[in-house]
């Protein structure tokens, strides 16, 4: 175990001179890797493989970011195809959206191969090398095959599936021991956790030690939770710095004695973003006062729009919003707004802020921070409510929330409607318990456990034993 350098390894490389756009896992890393000196490495994000050199270095404070082109074929193959087209969809309980294709698989092993090719040159004997979600699972494996001793930790951002679900990867066995390379393993809750230690039990040579301990060959690996935090202090302080434009749309709905409810996804199938327009229109048929002092705003900005999966979400969500506005709508009021772009998070923190419901629905998600920045960004003296899908990973922690299944449409009317009524007290006290949590359990905290499992005395050292 080492002091020494910290490694990041992620198929997208935040902007370490920017993080201004950057979601928050990315600030977290990024904000680390500022005070200690170490490497992000990763993909540079042109589609087309157009750039100068092979690997580009660029120095920022004490650490390095090193990115990579692809070539065409890689980010059809790997990132659109393996990735996003294959894991994604499965990892997300979406078998019938899985378009499995061998080049896929052998683009996914080259791509991991190519990456712990040209990362190793960089690397010193004490670094910790942390690699990061699905694009990635193989990279171990690759390194110790390229000579690489150092430590080697795992996170997987999104969910991991249960054993009736991985089996139909062709794949799922060769994956599986590509992980257990690792020396720790982390996931968002206990339930992905426990779907690995499952799959293991019944499909494995590794042998259970304890809770979190396995014997793999003549290796222990780790396999535990680290639900990730978001930079709660440095949410809260952004929502109070909002911009004129966001301050005269309050102040205007304020005037109009109008409510909002919110929601931020990119615009992906495991968002649940129809069956939300769907609750939000039964809402209004069942409570027909609530017209025009209640509207939806939802921010969807684009990914992936080259995955035929996210086209077709698209046109659904755009058809359910042109319907649902068409029937609703008046001159002066339109109750679903949403925006197909990205938003900045400076103006984002505000407006979450200035919403008294967050609507956080996902059918499937492995965390969702967007649940835990709306909660920093509420007024402790007056907050809306959190209404939060029980698939979320967020939904093991925030027991405090308005917990809906996001496949029931009156279940998320009917909260949607309990929150809109619900007395200040019940509010406060609800949020106090959330906000709590939120700040305890922020982005450092994570970073720090995760970093002491994998054996870092600079972290261990400062924590409480
Ligand atoms: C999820 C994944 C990340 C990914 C992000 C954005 O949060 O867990 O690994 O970077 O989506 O998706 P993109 O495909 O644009 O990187």
């Amino acid at each position: 175990a080492g002091s020494g350098r910290l490694v990041v390894v992620s198929n997208r490389v935040a902007n370490l001179r920017n993080t201004g756009q950057a979601g928050g896992l990315a600030v977290g890393l990024a904000e680390t890797l500022k005070e200690r000196e170490g490497i992000w490495f990763g993909w540079n994000g042109a589609p087309d493989g157009v750039t100068g050199g092979e690997v580009q270095v660029e120095r920022v404070g004490p650490a390095e970011q090193v990115t990579v082109p692809l070539s065409p074929e890689d980010v059809a193959n790997y990132y659109l195809g393996y990735a996003n087209s294959v894991l994604w969809p499965l990892f997300h309980y979406r078998l019938d959206l899985v378009d499995y294709r061998p080049a896929f698989y052998e683009s996914y092993q080259r791509v991991n191969q190519t990456f712990a090719r040209q990362l190793s040159p960089f690397l010193k004997d004490d670094d910790l090398i942390w690699v990061h979600d699905y694009h990635l699972i193989p990279l171990a494996r690759c390194l110790r095959k390229a000579g690489c001793r150092q430590r080697i930790g795992f996170f997987l951002h999104i969910p991991f599936p249960s054993p009736d679900i991985l089996f139909a990867a062709p794949n799922h066995a060769e994956l599986v021991e590509a992980l257990l390379d690792y020396d720790v393993i982390g996931f968002q809750t206990q339930a992905d956790a426990g779907n690995l230690k499952a799959y293991l039990a019944e499909n494995s040579a590794a042998v259970q030690l304890d809770d979190i301990h396995f014997r793999v060959g003549d290796r222990t690996v780790t396999i535990d939770r680290f639900p990730i935090g978001i930079d709660a202090k440095g949410f809260a302080a952004m929502t109070r710095e909002a911009d004129d434009e966001v301050l005269i749309d309050l102040m205007r709905r304020q005037v109009l004695g109008r409510r909002q409810i919110i929601g931020v996804d990119r615009l992906d199938y495991s968002k649940g973003l129809p069956e939300r327009l769907k609750a939000f229109d039964r809402l209004m048929a069942q409570h027909p006062e609530l017209e025009k002092s209640v509207t939806y705003l939802q921010v969807a900005p684009p990914t992936r729009e080259e995955v035929d999966a996210y086209g077709d979400i698209r046109a659904e969500l755009e058809a359910l919003v042109g319907s649902i506005n068409g029937r609703l709508a008046d001159f002066n009021w339109t109750p679903i707004r949403y925006i197909h772009r990205s938003v900045d998070r400076a103006k984002l923190a505000p407006l979450l802020r200035g919403s008294q419901v967050g609507f956080v629905t996902p059918l499937r998600d492995g965390m969702n921070l967007v649940a835990k920045e709306y909660v920093a960004a509420q007024d402790p003296e007056d907050p809306g409510v959190l209404v939060l899908s029980r698939f979320a990973g967020a939904a093991e922690e925030m027991r405090e929330a308005l917990i809906v299944n996001p496949y029931d449409i009156d279940d998320m009317a009917h909260k949607l409607y309990q929150a809109l009524t619900m007395p200040l007290d019940e509010r406060r006290s609800r949020h106090e318990a959330l906000l709590d949590h939120v700040m305890r359990h922020d982005s450092r905290a994570w970073l720090e456990a995760f970093l002491a499992a994998l054996g870092d005395e600079a972290t261990s050292a400062r924590r409480p034993q």
